[in-house]
């Protein structure tokens, strides 16, 4: 109880006591280490479990004589190369129904990325529907000495079925953990089973059963919460949801599908929370705090696990037999199959993505190998001829996967492909989710009790991420990153903007709309909706838990509203807690939203009183991650000491407190280095924000350009001075090339970037620039390694079209994907120079922006 003491002066610990439902009492009292300790690990056994340490659970439904029967029937006629076909997976973006004649591959997945038939990722369901007929139809075609198998399509349906326009979006985990409504996760479940299998998709993957341990990690929202108990609790919940109760002989009831608990083991507890990196954690930890979801998602049935792309003490999962074998098909009874991740098997030690018998071996059963799937077709099969894998565990391996495909019901003609109208982002799920969105919302602050707002008053709404629902929805969401995405994307969805709108007109007060703070008619109240892009995987890693270490963009909105004498009411849209204590500052009320999906209007409910000001709905969410009094508290958890967070595990305001509480003046001193937090703005509004500054270089010499942007130059070939950007004095500046000798502008100062990840997925370089006379010679724009200037250097890409093509004296935005400067030869893990722009002919240009960008639209590759 010690550790609960440490809240804020003002709140009592008797109104906290209060808040906390039985189940987190309960949850408590369980959260006791295993009794037995591991024998000691000696460095030659880091990475393999002791199965006898581990809690046993045991598969319900899945095995039965009459599935056996008919799977060992089928496997008789089975040829290797059905066999072999079965343990792989491939990507509708690199395979064909066709080739399955060739390929008999037991099944496919549309990743993140990926769009259905006929190429529109942003296409209907019916586009779902064909795509998986066709792969079923091609997978059933008769062909002599083979035995037709059904294919098995799997997605990542994670919020909903997040993939299809026009689903409904359900809040993040991270938003659901602190609903602690257990009842709540199942019937999530179904909702999501329905709106997949009306797209004509088997198989989810979900639920992430991680227990995020560092919220630096960028799947932290996936994770329901840091603390186990949650996450124990939800898991049986979301497989029941979306699977239903397999019973004996029976297949799964129509409208569910198969569920996938992921990433098996250990993905929340990467050191520093680098994703796919090392759990370095002692294996009482992996049981009590990793593993906790597992024997409740085995229990409950659940038809498949996905091996984690991390690894385990330096060893990697895909190849961890300790674990996926002895642990997870011994000691947890779990008879489904484990498939792997996206090309993970590659990263185990002597694989490749087209190559690995260690994977197989070590209880892989099938492989995603999203691109390399023929070579790695050929390959296991010569392996098993070589005996390299024996042929028993193949046998095992195919047993497992046609088991699920039986208890799933593929081989029933009548099961899949049941798309009745209404289903996909019906009202009755949009109400499920709206409902989820109020459950999810946690009150922060409220002083003065600002809200719940009259209806009955003039309300501004304010942000850029007010009335786009992309913001809202988060990664994950019609492309992998959620990025990219426009409001016409999701037709029946409602902007948080929308929501407040109909609430407050239909309470008869008045609503306007302002991204940037702006307006005619002073509000009584303004509601700013601001926080985290959208990111998935690795894209949101972050250096330290700082909001916006470089630009505080967001703060400056709100000061700026409050320095008015405008209540300031926060609405914070992020996947995790984050440090923005300057911004609780500047705000009355602050509301920890998370990602709240498609519903907006679910935030509108609790926020918008009735005409009188009472509520219509209480708060009820409570924090189920703790929330950092320091940037630097990445790794706060309530079960670990010390613990000193801002919120604790458990808090949530509520309309219904007793004694208001009053959140206090906090420290805005961040408690981290911003200037190691920052590696993606370099120049903004002005400023180079730290470490970063800008320098003129030519031959050997080079010049550091001020930070005020004072009047610079280098040999008479390049000067600097500073120049207006978008109506603010003094924001950019203009660069005058001279034509003497190749000249260049970058940016230097940080530490090397290792910008290799980024690069691989959305992430572009965006500036922000005017062009004020056109270039007379070739224009090189530059990040990479090293501070070389002009074509010779590795990472230059020629920009002279674009810049010549640009008209003159406008401001325009270029975005470049990371991946060109690589193409173009730059070694992006050790970036020191992330942009440079260089040429030895004359031009006269301006830069406003120069910062890295997770949305990709309009990206380009310049000279490709
Ligand atoms: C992710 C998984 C996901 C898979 C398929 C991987 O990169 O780690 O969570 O299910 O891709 O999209
Ligand atoms: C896919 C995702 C996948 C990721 C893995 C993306 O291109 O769309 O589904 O998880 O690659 O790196």
């Amino acid at each position: 109880m010690k550790h609960r003491m440490a809240l804020l002066a003002s709140v009592t610990p008797a109104l906290l006591l209060a808040a906390l439902t039985p189940l987190q009492v309960s949850a408590r009292q369980t959260s006791n280490p295993p009794q037995k300790a591991a024998s000691t690990v000696t460095d030659s056994a880091r990475g393999v479990a002791h199965p006898e340490l581990w809690p046993a659970a045991k598969s319900k439904g899945l095995v039965d004589a009459k599935t056996e029967a008919f799977v060992t029937g089928l496997m008789a006629k089975m040829s290797l190369e059905d066999k072999v076909g079965q343990m792989i997976q491939a990507d509708i973006s690199t395979v064909t129904p066709a080739d399955l004649a060739n390929y008999p591959l037991g099944s496919i997945l549309a990743g993140g990325d990926s769009a259905p038939a006929g190429g529109d990722d942003r296409a209907g369901p019916d586009k779902w529907v064909e795509t998986a007929r066709a792969f079923r139809a091609a997978s059933l075609a008769e062909r002599p000495g083979h035995v037709a198998i059904p294919i098995m399509f799997g997605i990542d349906a994670v919020h909903g079925n997040n993939n299809v326009v026009g689903a409904t979006l359900f809040p993040h985990n991270s938003a659901l953990g602190a609903t602690h409504d257990p009842a709540l996760i199942r019937r999530i479940g179904v909702a999501t089973a329905q709106e997949t299998a009306a797209a004509g998709i088997d198989w989810a993957f979900g639920p992430t059963l991680a227990v995020p341990q560092d919220h630096r990690w960028g799947r932290t929202y996936e994770g329901y919460s840091e603390d186990p108990d949650i996450v124990r609790q939800y898991a049986g919940e979301m497989v029941l949801g979306l699977q239903g109760q397999a019973g004996a002989g029976q297949a799964l009831q129509r409208g569910h599908v198969a569920a996938s608990a992921k990433h098996f083991l250990g993905d929340g507890g990467t050191t520093n929370g680098v994703d796919q990196g090392d759990a370095d954690v002692s294996e009482q930890d992996l049981i009590r705090i990793h593993a906790a979801g597992y024997p409740a998602a085995v229990d409950a049935g659940i038809m498949t696990v996905m091996a984690s792309f991390s690894s385990w003490q330096g060893a990697k999962m895909h190849g961890n037999k300790s674990l996926l074998t002895d642990v997870l098909k011994g000691r947890m009874g779990f008879d489904g199959f484990v498939v792997g991740d996206w090309n993970g098997h590659g990263q185990v030690p002597g694989c490749t993505a087209d190559s690995c018998p260690a994977a197989v071996l070590a209880g892989l059963d099938m492989f995603m190998a999203p691109n390399d799937w023929k070579a790695l077709f050929t390959n296991t099969v010569a392996q098993v001829k070589a005996g390299t894998i024996p042929m028993a565990r193949i046998d095992d391996a195919v047993r497992r996967i046609l088991r699920v495909k039986t208890k799933l019901g593929l081989f029933d003609p009548a099961r899949p492909f049941e798309l009745k109208d209404g289903v996909i982002g019906n009202a009755e799920h949009r109400a499920l989710a709206r409902e989820a969105v109020r459950k999810s919302l946690v009150l922060l602050k409220n002083n003065g009790q600002v809200l719940p707002l009259k209806a009955k008053s003039h309300v501004l709404v304010v942000g850029e991420a007010a009335d786009e629902i992309g913001r809202q929805t988060g990664g994950w969401t019609l492309s992998w990153q959620g990025t990219g995405n426009k409001n016409s994307d999701f037709p029946g969805a409602t902007s948080l903007y929308e929501g407040i709108r109909q609430a407050v007109t239909a309470g008869g007060g008045t609503v306007d709309l302002s991204a940037d703070g702006s307006y005619t008619t002073k509000p009584d109240v303004a509601v700013v909706v601001f926080g985290e892009m959208p990111y998935a995987e690795f894209q949101g890693d972050i250096p330290s838990l700082e909001f916006q270490a470089g630009d505080k963009q967001d703060l400056a909105l709100l000061r700026k509203l409050k320095a008015q004498g405008i209540p300031v009411v926060s609405v914070f849209l992020s996947g995790r807690p984050l440090w923005v204590n300057p911004e609780i500052n500047a705000s009355d009320a602050f509301v920890a939203a998370w990602f709240p999906g498609s519903e907006g209007g679910g935030v509108a409910d609790v926020l918008v009183g009735d005409m009188l000001g009472r509520p219509r709905y209480d708060f009820t969410g409570k924090l189920s991650y703790s929330w950092p009094k320091t940037a630097a508290q990445a790794t706060l958890n309530r079960l670990r000491q010390p613990y000193d967070p801002l919120f604790p595990f458990g808090y949530g305001l509520r309309y219904a407190d007793a004694k208001p509480v009053t959140v206090p003046q906090l420290p805005e001193v961040s408690g981290v280095d911003a200037a190691a937090a920052n590696i993606d703005t370099y120049f903004v509004k002005g400023r180079n924000p730290a470490p970063w500054s800008f320098v003129l270089r030519q031959g050997a010499a080079s010049v550091p350009v001020p930070g005020d942007g004072t009047a610079t130059e280098v040999a008479g070939a390049l000067a600097l001075k500073p120049v207006d950007a978008g109506g603010i004095q003094g924001a950019g500046r203009q660069l005058s090339w001279t034509g003497k000798g190749e000249a260049a502008i970058a940016v230097t100062g940080g530490n090397a970037l290792d910008l290799t990840r980024q690069a691989n997925g959305a992430l572009s370089l965006q500036v922000d620039y005017r062009v004020d006379e056109a270039p007379a010679g070739t224009v090189w724009l530059i990040s990479g390694p090293g501070s070389g200037t002009g074509p010779a250097t590795p990472g230059a890409l020629d920009l002279t079209s674009v810049l010549k093509a640009a008209p003159l004296g406008q401001w325009q935005t270029l975005k470049i994907k990371l991946s060109c400067f690589k193409q173009a030869g730059a070694d992006l893990s050790r970036v020191t120079t992330p942009f440079a722009l260089s040429t030895g002919g004359t031009l006269r240009l301006s830069l406003a922006t120069v910062r890295l960008s997770a949305n990709p639209a309009g990206s380009i590759c310049p000279g490709h």
